[in-house]
């Protein structure tokens, strides 16, 4: 997504909790002749981003673009996840998303120009598998709140996004376990977990895991759109038909009784 945005001509502001990588990142952006800067964040940690706001209005004056990315996965059954992985989990992924955006719209709502904020959420919000309900469940958080964002910006000609990744080719494992907190004591992932979950999703990642760059092929147009949502790739389409007509259906007896 940085690299999308500066080629573009937008200047970035990279965060992350992996400082070396935020700052990799920046710097990338600066060799192809952008402009960015770093930051190191913890998004489960209100206050750190509330300085980096500072940081981004001070070297930019302003935020047209929002990108609340964020995400760590803890693979494993219901009953096998600690309450600590839930709670670390959802701190991240929800309160992570609802800290970013709570920094950075003051910035938006005084910025002139076309404001977005691209919400990444999962195709596990659309298709839930099994072996990783503490995500899944974050992630339908995170549908729940960029659905509301978006209605409660639109009148403010703020833009609201939703990304929808399949399998995609990136760190996300290892970054998930690196980004762990410490007292938490070391992830566990057995490799059964990430097949039982693949198999009951019933989707064809297995054979269509995507670069980031694929992911991200149409983000700029959707933005412009203003797209709801943006799915970058996977074929589920029968899985989302067998969801909503049985959410139809349930609609339909109830409607008239
Ligand atoms: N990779 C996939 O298959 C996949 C599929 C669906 C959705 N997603 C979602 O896409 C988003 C991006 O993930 P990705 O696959 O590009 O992986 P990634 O590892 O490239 O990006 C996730 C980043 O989040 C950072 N991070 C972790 N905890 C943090 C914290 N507390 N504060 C700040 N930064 C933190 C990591 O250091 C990492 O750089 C996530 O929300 C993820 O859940 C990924």
């Amino acid at each position: 997504m940085v690299h999308r945005f500066a080629a573009a001509g937008v200047a970035i502001v990279a965060l992350d909790i992996d400082e070396v990588r935020a700052n990799g990142t920046a710097q990338q952006v600066r060799d192809a002749g952008g402009r960015a800067i770093a930051r190191r964040v913890d998004v489960a940690n209100q206050s750190s981003l509330t300085e980096a706001a500072s940081a981004a209005d001070q070297a930019f004056g302003g935020c047209t673009i929002l990108c609340a990315n964020v995400g760590v996965q803890q693979f494993g059954a219901i009953d096998r996840l600690t309450e600590q992985d839930w709670r670390w989990v959802l701190d991240v992924n929800v309160m992570g998303t609802i800290h970013t955006v709570n920094a950075f719209l003051p910035l938006l709502r005084k910025s002139a120009g076309h404001r977005h904020i691209v919400v990444t959420a999962s195709s596990a919000s659309l298709t839930p598998g099994v072996r990783m309900g503490a995500y899944t469940t974050s992630k339908y958080a995170v549908m729940g709140y960029a659905e509301t964002l978006r209605m409660e910006l639109e009148t403010e000609n703020i833009g609201v996004s939703i990304l929808l990744p399949a399998g995609m080719i990136t760190r996300h494992l290892e970054s998930s376990a690196l980004a762990r907190p410490t007292e938490l004591g070391k992830s566990e992932l057995r490799r059964e977990d990430i097949d039982v979950m693949m198999a009951s999703r019933k989707m064809d990642t297995a054979n269509h895991v995507a670069s980031a760059d694929h992911a991200t092929r149409h983000l700029l147009d959707d933005r412009a759109a203003n797209e709801r949502y943006i799915i970058t790739h996977g074929e589920y389409r029968q899985s989302l038909v067998a969801t909503f007509e049985q959410i139809l259906r349930a609609h339909d007896r109830a409607q008239g009784e």
